[in-house]
């Protein structure tokens, strides 16, 4: 019986200590030990009663000193003990980043209105990116001041110079050389331009460029559709303006304003007190675009629209400097967790 109070009261202040322990009553001539060994004197009709007790003894000691090197050991690790009150999963989850979001809903837009995703390469040929849309040899999108080049071609050939693509119309380009009409697809993906990083301009950034090719297709058609788009991105009271511009690819082309969202077109800070800011460029295929990608341009007409996804992100949730979707400032990240 001292004994058991004894061993219920161990104490050990490290792990040598619960090592004395366990010499000082489990080992060869501990004195748990001995008391079994001793078990062989005791009165037959005390075995029962006396074998049981001792035996609770001792697993009393075993689970003790197990407990006490378990405690030493923690204490031992000093700093980096074993806290069991910590979380199983201690790591943060993540937010979707603003650009994917707002992707997604464009995408999920133009999904419903029919459609369907191509994919391209970031490294292109200068034929899918400048040559089969219509750009001049000379033109001064060509230049090296708006191009990254990645190879010159051996053989003067400007058709085969290597590239990142300046523009997400390269898919579109090879979306026509593999099929024929009908044809709706969008295509979103990370376009490069040489340009100095600055809040306004980046030397990447992402684009979504639709296209859409059939029988009579009108500008009438264009119009709706990206009317539509607007509407259901930025509010059903939004209004939108085209205004004439020039693309080497479409004919006729336009740049696309929305009624500023912000004041409902009366005029802000935000849109420069004009009630407008510009979204997307569009227009008609040009014929050239479909001969050079292998479409009859007598059978069929389309219309496509470019559009930048940091440009509707910026005027959707008011960031005002491109660069902070590509610094990984999680403050700012962490304010689109509830975004989608
Ligand atoms: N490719 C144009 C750009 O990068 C956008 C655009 C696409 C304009 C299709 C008109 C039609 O600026």
């Amino acid at each position: 019986e001292a004994l058991k109070v004894e061993v219920a009261n161990m104490t050990a202040k490290n792990a040598s200590e619960a090592d004395e322990l366990y010499v000082k009553h489990l080992s060869k001539k501990g004195d748990i030990t001995l008391l079994m060994q001793d078990f062989r004197n005791v009165p037959a009709d005390q075995k029962k009663e006396v074998g049981m007790k001792i035996n609770e003894l001792k697993q009393m000691c075993i689970a003790r000193i197990n407990e006490l090197k378990e405690q030493t050991e923690v204490q031992e690790s000093g700093d980096e003990a074993i806290d069991l009150t910590r979380t199983a999963y201690p790591i943060e989850l993540g937010s979707r980043h603003p650009l994917t979001i707002v992707k997604n809903e464009i995408i999920d837009i133009f999904q419903r209105m029919g459609f369907t995703l191509a994919d391209g390469p970031e490294v292109e040929d200068d034929l899918h990116v400048f040559t089969k849309m219509n750009f001049a040899a000379d033109h001064p999108a060509r230049d090296m001041q708006d191009t990254f080049f990645v190879e010159q071609s051996k053989l003067n050939d400007v058709t085969k110079n290597i590239l990142l693509r300046s523009h997400t119309s390269s898919v579109q380009a090879r979306v026509m050389d593999a099929s024929q009409p009908p044809i709706r697809v969008i295509c979103p993906g990370r376009v490069f331009r040489n340009e100095a990083i600055t809040a306004r301009a980046h030397c990447f950034f992402h684009q979504i460029e639709g296209l859409y090719i059939d029988k009579n297709v009108s500008f009438t058609d264009l119009k709706q559709v990206m009317l539509t788009f607007a509407r259901e991105m930025f509010g059903p009271e939004t209004s939108i303006r085209l205004r004439p511009s020039y693309f080497p690819f479409t004919e006729p082309s336009a740049e696309m304003d929305i009624s500023c969202h912000i004041c409902g077109g009366k005029g802000c800070g935000f849109c420069k007190h004009t009630g407008w800011v510009e979204i997307l460029g569009c227009g008609m295929v040009d014929p050239n675009v479909l001969e050079l990608c292998g479409i009859d341009s007598t059978k069929y007409s389309g219309y496509a629209f470019g559009l930048g996804v940091e440009r509707i992100t910026n005027l959707k949730y008011q960031v005002s400097d491109l660069r902070m979707f590509s610094e990984n400032y999680t403050p700012f990240l962490k304010e689109f967790e509830n975004a989608y």
